[in-house]
């Protein structure tokens, strides 16, 4: 089954399309870690993305749309999960068309839904490896040598974006331009809330349930 992850920032999408694609062999499209990787392209997109990823604001649906077309195709042939993408009514509306010109069908639209109080902790504890992006967290889930990568020995850091100031403009745009997607899958009958609480392999199970449905 194709799946779409979406939810607050830091309600698990990363984390739980690592389980999907190690457990399950999903094909995976994250848009956060596309525009991470322009940005360390230093690519005219990638400067432009990081100016506002900086600011804690989304990068315009056009921008994210016209990135996305050119990597939905090679997604077909294997079950996918989408990380973060769509984020807004117009990217959904566009991701439809998308797929539907491929001959490819969504099968659920998985909420993530973690309550504010959590998400701030999680956010500013998070670290990720600059080389292979694995994602740490310092209190529940830290490298065993601090600053370095478990998997791959690269150095693990803190984002950019994870810092409080901007931590709190990421979730004011969440509320202002992902939420509505809520009522959109609703609509559709494609949405299924998540709870995204608890032990990770917790959250994993719970989506596993869906998949197995
Ligand atoms: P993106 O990288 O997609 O960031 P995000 O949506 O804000 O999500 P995060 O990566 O912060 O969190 P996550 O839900 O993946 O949580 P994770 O699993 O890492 O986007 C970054 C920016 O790019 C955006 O702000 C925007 O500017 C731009 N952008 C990207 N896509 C766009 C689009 N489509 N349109 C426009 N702009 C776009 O977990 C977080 C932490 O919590 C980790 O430390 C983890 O270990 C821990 N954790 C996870 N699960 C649990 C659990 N169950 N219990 C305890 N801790 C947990």
């Amino acid at each position: 089954m194709n799946l779409l992850l979406f939810g607050p920032p830091g309600a698990g999408k990363g984390t739980q399309s690592a389980f999907l694609i190690e457990r399950h062999g999903m094909k995976h499209l994250s848009t956060g870690d596309l525009l991470r990787k322009a940005i360390k392209n230093d690519t005219p997109l990638g400067r432009e993305a990081k100016k506002l990823m900086d600011q804690g604001k989304l990068v315009p649906d056009e921008v994210v749309i016209g990135m996305v077309q050119e990597e939905i195709a090679p997604l077909k042939g294997k079950p996918f999960v989408l990380d973060g993408f769509p984020r807004t009514v117009v990217q959904a509306e566009a991701l439809n068309k998308l797929l539907a010109k491929l001959n490819v069908t969504l099968g659920k639209a998985l909420f993530l839904e973690v309550p504010y109080n959590l998400l701030s902790d999680r956010l500013t504890g998070r670290r990720v490896c600059k080389s292979c992006g694995a994602t740490y967290h310092i209190k529940s889930h830290a490298p065993k040598k601090a600053g370095v990568c478990d998997n791959c020995g690269g150095e693990v850091i803190q984002r950019d974006d994870d810092k409080e100031e901007v931590i709190k403009q990421r979730l004011a745009a969440y509320e202002q331009s992902t939420m509505p997607l809520k009522e959109f899958y609703r609509q559709s009958g494609q949405l299924c809330v998540i709870d995204g609480t608890g032990e990770v392999e917790a959250v994993y199970g719970r989506i596993n349930q869906v998949i197995k449905r």
